[in-house]
């Protein structure tokens, strides 16, 4: 995730404005910085990693000439932070700028071609290829318009997109064009704007233009022209006027970013979707030939290890041992050898806890495999491979979007695991890979259909003293997952077991009224979950049920059920089950007045032991 923005204004300079608009995007991503104008026909850039403070007063973005130009700030995704890699990049000519947001999936494919025809590339972003396309479209055709020069460009591109491009060759315009990810237009008195979300410019305009998927703009001083990228018919859209508090601008009109990161999981699902090739391959090869494997992490981070466990053992028959990364050293230090491999995954990459695990494993000459967020981060640098999981920021404290994309990856890796080890055949590959793709609109229909049922069992629940969440198999992990959550955002003490542990000494607990909210997809473990449920029915629980949509078996059972989709496989299904429960600790919180996104004593990144 990144942010961009372009401006073009009548009169005056605008790179005060964009720095103003990036600084306000901070929260899209913050590892680099760069903006380019136009003046006298001329480009000119300034760009460089670290956070826009630190390069403005390095560089003064604001002493850039100009009226129209562009910016961004970055969140890594290919090529790590560095002034190269920061946008905008440019072409050979140095005619061309162009800023972007999103993954171009076949940017391997295109930048060959063009270096085949000599394109030179500096970075190694994605996006540069975006700046050589535009390039080599006005060499086979000197007089065309910048408009359809983007336009023929991207639609060479696949994968995921918001760009805005400038060029000194027709110094009054600002194309951008969008698919999959966010633009908007911002029309002021004498300027227009475009930009990856609305607070970049709501203190200038409140009225701004939603630009959609598969849509191109053009912008000069004269208006903004939108066109379909298909057919390059012209598209009419009427402003609308936005009546956010800038703190409601900065997350997007949701209360909490908790809430937005919530909502913001099936584009970041679709994110992982994009992996390279390379990096899934390159890690199933190391996980291939380890003879022991151990999943090392801490918090929700551990309960993506602890879902991934059965999803190694059932697809690839890989028995992994998942390890929370505090207990490691004590458990495994003395054992874990060169033959070993350590596949540490943390959001943040910093997790004091999980650098300790796996510094003691190096130390042991064990092989570390990563899989984070965050580019250049410390797991990055101490891992032999590692994987960004493509999630953007999170900056609710509490990890709800990184813990879906990170099962998500994990199911990839398992899934490649099992195909080389000639484990699952073609067929099951295919159905198990269709199905992956489909989660995301999965996780967008649960979300779209059940949030305010969620938010009913919240309020009936308000007052509960305390929780218990059940599942079996691989669903133990969505309740370990959905307990944390709402411990450690509404602060309601809650318990989590595999439910056929539950009448080993948990069930003693429980009396007339007691909450158990049991994991029931309709798996192999359906039958034996509903004996459980029927044991805690006996002892008088109150029983919230999260199901497959016609599960009539379980409904019956239930006080209160939240449905979700059907015919997710077992392997995948702690992705859409969580989603409800994590829309249940948010309106928990919310119901007790509690702010969900700075939970009391927590931080977002845990650096000491
Ligand atoms: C819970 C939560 C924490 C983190 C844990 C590990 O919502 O966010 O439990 O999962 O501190 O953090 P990372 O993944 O950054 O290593």
């Amino acid at each position: 995730m990144c942010g961009i923005f372009g401006g073009i204004m009548k009169d005056g300079n605008v790179a005060p404005i964009i720095h103003q608009a990036l600084k306000r995007l901070e929260y899209r991503g913050y590892d680099s910085v760069g903006e380019a104008t136009i003046y006298g026909e001329k480009l000119y850039i300034k760009k460089d990693c670290g956070k826009i403070d630190e390069v403005h007063k390095i560089h003064n973005l604001d002493s850039l000439p100009g009226n129209i130009g562009i910016g961004h700030t970055r969140w890594a995704t290919h090529g790590a932070p560095s002034e190269i890699n920061a946008h905008p990049h440019i072409d050979c000519g140095g005619q061309i700028a162009i800023v972007h947001n999103g993954i171009i999936e076949n940017f391997a494919e295109l930048k060959l071609e063009l270096e085949n025809k000599g394109h030179i590339f500096k970075s190694r972003t994605d996006t540069e290829v975006i700046a050589h396309l535009i390039e080599e479209a006005y060499k086979n055709n000197p007089s065309i318009r910048l408009a359809d020069a983007v336009l023929e460009t991207v639609r060479k591109l696949e994968g995921s997109y918001a760009i805005a491009v400038i060029s000194s060759r027709e110094p009054n315009k600002i194309v951008c064009a969008r698919n999959e990810s966010p633009l908007v237009l911002g029309l002021g008195e004498n300027a227009l704007y475009c930009a990856s979300d609305i607070p970049a410019f709501l203190p200038l305009t409140n009225k701004a233009v939603i630009i959609e998927d598969g849509e191109l703009v053009t912008l000069s001083l004269e208006g903004y022209e939108i066109r379909k990228i298909a057919d390059s018919s012209i598209v009419t859209r009427a402003p609308k006027i936005i009546d956010w508090t800038p703190e409601m601008a900065v997350k997007q009109g949701y209360p909490h970013f908790m809430l937005k990161e919530i909502h913001e999981q099936p584009a970041c699902l679709r994110n992982t979707l994009r992996l390279q090739e390379h990096y899934l391959d390159l890690m199933t090869t190391f996980l291939d030939r380890a003879r022991e494997v151990f999943l090392v992490a801490c918090g929700t981070s551990y309960h993506a290890c602890l879902a991934a466990s059965y999803m190694f053992s059932k697809l690839a028959f890989l028995a992994t041992y998942p390890v929370i990364a505090s207990e490691f050293i004590e458990q495994h230090g003395k054992s874990v050898n060169i033959e070993s491999t350590i596949l540490a995954v943390s959001q943040s990459g910093e997790t004091a806890d999980t650098l300790a695990a796996v510094n003691a494993a190096r130390q042991r000459a064990a092989t570390i495999l990563g899989l984070t967020n965050v580019v250049g981060s410390t797991l990055t640098r101490v891992s032999r491979v590692y994987i960004i999981q493509q999630s953007g920021p999170e900056i609710g404290v509490a990890a709800t979007k990184t813990f879906t994309s990170q099962l998500s990856v994990l199911a990839q890796l398992a899934l490649r695991l099992a195909k080389k080890r000639g484990k699952i055949s073609q067929d099951e590959m295919d159905f198990l890979e269709a199905k992956l793709k489909q989660i995301p609109d999965i996780v967008a229909k649960i979300i779209e259909k059940q949030e305010e049922n969620v938010k009913a069992v919240a309020k009936k629940y308000r007052d509960a003293k305390v929780f218990f969440f059940l599942g079996r198999g691989i669903s133990t992990a969505t309740a370990y997952e959905g307990r944390l959550k709402l411990i450690e955002i509404a602060y309601v003490p809650a318990i989590a077991f595999p439910a056929g542990e539950s009448k080993h000494g948990p069930i003693s607990l429980v009396e007339q009224g007691f909450p158990v909210v049991f994991i029931c997809p309709k798996d192999e473990t359906h039958r034996t979950i509903i004996g459980n449920i029927m044991e805690m029915k006996a002892r008088g629980a109150t029983i919230i049920a999260i199901i497959e949509e016609g599960d009539e078996e379980v409904k019956k059972l239930a006080d209160d059920y939240i449905e979700v989709p059907k015919g997710v496989p077992d392997v995948l299904s702690p992705i859409p089950f969580v989603i409800p429960l994590q829309l249940l600790a948010y309106y928990m919180a919310v119901e007790k007045g509690h702010n969900p996104d700075v939970p009391k004593n927590l931080a977002k990144s845990v650096t000491v032991k």
